[in-house]
C-alpha cells in the first residue's frame, strides 16, 4: 500500500492500483454522458461534474458547456441570460462570454471599449448530442470523435432507448465495481421483483476476456444453479415459479461504462464522477429495432423496465454503493471481475482527476514514478 495515494475527501482507501486510486473524479480526455437530450430546456442547466461546476445551454439548436463561474466575482454564469446570439451574459455586472470559445466578448457595464474584452476566458467543453444523450468531453484541446467512447450499439440509426438519470451518493468507483461485480447478482438481487420469474445461478466462476471497442467481459468457466454446501445443506431452494434460468453477460470499459446483455435488449450504465464520493448515474435500456417493435419496447420500458429494473433492481445496487467503504477489503474468487476493471483503469488514456487541492500532489507523484 502506498500511503501517498491516500484519498482525502472520501472514505475510500488505497488499492494496489495507483492510477485508479488517484482517479477520485474520474479520468481526463474521455466523453461522458450527462443528461437526456430533452432534460435541457430553454434555460441553462448547472451541474457539478468532475469536481467543477459546468453550465449547459442550448443556443439555436446547438448545445454548449461552459465553466459555470464568472471570473469577475465568482458567481454562477448560468443565473444570467442571453443578450446576444452565441453568447451568455453574467447576471451580476454583464460580462458576456462567447458560448463556443468561452472568451469574454464584452463587459457591458464598462462600455464597448472595456479593456477586459478579449482578456478573460472561461473553459468551454466540447459537447455532442447523440443517442438521446448530451455528452461532454472533459479533455483540453482537440476532442476525438465521440464514437471512440460511445458504445457502437448506441450509434446505430435504429436504436430505441429508455434513459434514467439520477444523482447517487457513493464513490463512482464503487458504482463501477458493483456494476461489474460477479457475485452480487446471485445474492443481492435474488429476491428483486425484476427477477421474480428468473432463477439466478448459485455461483459462477469466470475469467476476464478482452473484447473489441475496449470492453472487458466476464466469461464463465463454470456455474451451478443449485449446490450442496458442506455441513450446511442445499442452496438455493428452487422455486417452481422461477421458470427461466439466467446467466447474464456483463462487460465494462473506460471511462465508466457498464453493459449487460439481456438477449434481445441491452442495458448500459455510467457512473459519472461529480464530487468526491458522489456520482451521476446514467442508465440506458436499448434495443435495435424499428416500427411497431420500437413502440412496444418504449411501452415495455415505461411500464415495466423503468420501474422494476432501472428502479427497484438498480436501487438495490444504489444502497450498497452508498454504504461501501473499502479498502481494506478481502477479495474472493468472483472478484476477479473487480481486479480486471482496476487493471483496465491503469491503462486509461487520460490523467486521473482529483480535487484541485490534490492536483500538485499527483504531478509530483507522476514525476517520481
Ligand atoms: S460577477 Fe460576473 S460580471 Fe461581475
Ligand atoms: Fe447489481
Amino acid at each position: 500500500m502506498n500511503a501517498r495515494w491516500q484519498v482525502t475527501g472520501t472514505t475510500r482507501g488505497v488499492t494496489r492500483f495507483p492510477v485508479y486510486d488517484a482517479a477520485v473524479l474520474g479520468f481526463e480526455d474521455y466523453w461522458y454522458p450527462v443528461m437526456r437530450e430533452d432534460q435541457l430546456g430553454s434555460k441553462p442547466e448547472s451541474l457539478v461534474l468532475f469536481g467543477k461546476r459546468i453550465m449547459f445551454y442550448r443556443d439555436r439548436g446547438q448545445v454548449y458547456a461552459l465553466q459555470d463561474r464568472c471570473p469577475h466575482r465568482g458567481i454562477r454564469i448560468s443565473i444570467g441570460k442571453q443578450e446576444f446570439p452565441g453568447t451568455f451574459t453574467c447576471r451580476y455586472h454583464g460580462w458576456t462570454f462567447d458560448l463556443k470559445t468561452g472568451n469574454l466578448e464584452a463587459a457591458l457595464t464598462d462600455g464597448p471599449d472595456s479593456p477586459m474584452r478579449g482578456q478573460m476566458q472561461v473553459r468551454s467543453y466540447p459537447v455532442r448530442v447523440l443517442a438521446g444523450l448530451i455528452w461532454i468531453y472533459n479533455g483540453i484541446g482537440e476532442a476525438p470523435d465521440p464514437s471512440v467512447d460511445i458504445p457502437s450499439e448506441l450509434l446505430h440509426a435504429d436504436t430505441v432507448t429508455g434513459i434514467r438519470v439520477s444523482e447517487r451518493p457513493g464513490d463512482w468507483r464503487y458504482g463501477a465495481e458493483n456494476g461489474f461485480d460477479e457475485a452480487h447478482g446471485k445474492y443481492l438481487h435474488r429476491d428483486s421483483i425484476f427477477v421474480t420469474f428468473r432463477h439466478p445461478p448459485a455461483w459462477v466462476h469466470s475469467e476476464i476476456k478482452h473484447e473489441p471497442e475496449g470492453w472487458i467481459t466476464r466469461s464463465g468457466t463454470g456455474h451451478a444453479f443449485q449446490s450442496e454446501y458442506p455441513g450446511l445443506g442445499t442452496w438455493p431452494k428452487m422455486k417452481p415459479w422461477k421458470t427461466t434460468k439466467v446467466l447474464s453477460r456483463a462487460s465494462i470499459r473506460l471511462p465508466c461504462t457498464l453493459r449487460i446483455h439481456f438477449g434481445e435488449w441491452v442495458h448500459f450504465e455510467w457512473y459519472v464522477p461529480t464530487t468526491p464520493g458522489n456520482h451521476r448515474y446514467i442508465q440506458v435500456a436499448m434495443k435495435q429495432t424499428t416500427g411497431l417493435d420500437a413502440l412496444l419496447f418504449k411501452f415495455r420500458y415505461w411500464t415495466y423496465l423503468r420501474w422494476f429494473f432501472h428502479g427497484e433492481f438498480n436501487d438495490q445496487d444504489a444502497r450498497v454503493v452508498e454504504m461501501m467503504n473499502t479498502p481494506p477489503e478481502e477479495l474472493f474468487r468472483p472478484d476477479t471481475s473487480i481486479i480486471g476493471w482496476r487493471k483496465l483503469c491503469e491503462q486509461a488514456r487520460g490523467k486521473p482527476m482529483m480535487p484541485e487541492e490534490r492536483a500538485g500532489e499527483y504531478a509530483a507523484e507522476a514525476k517520481a514514478v
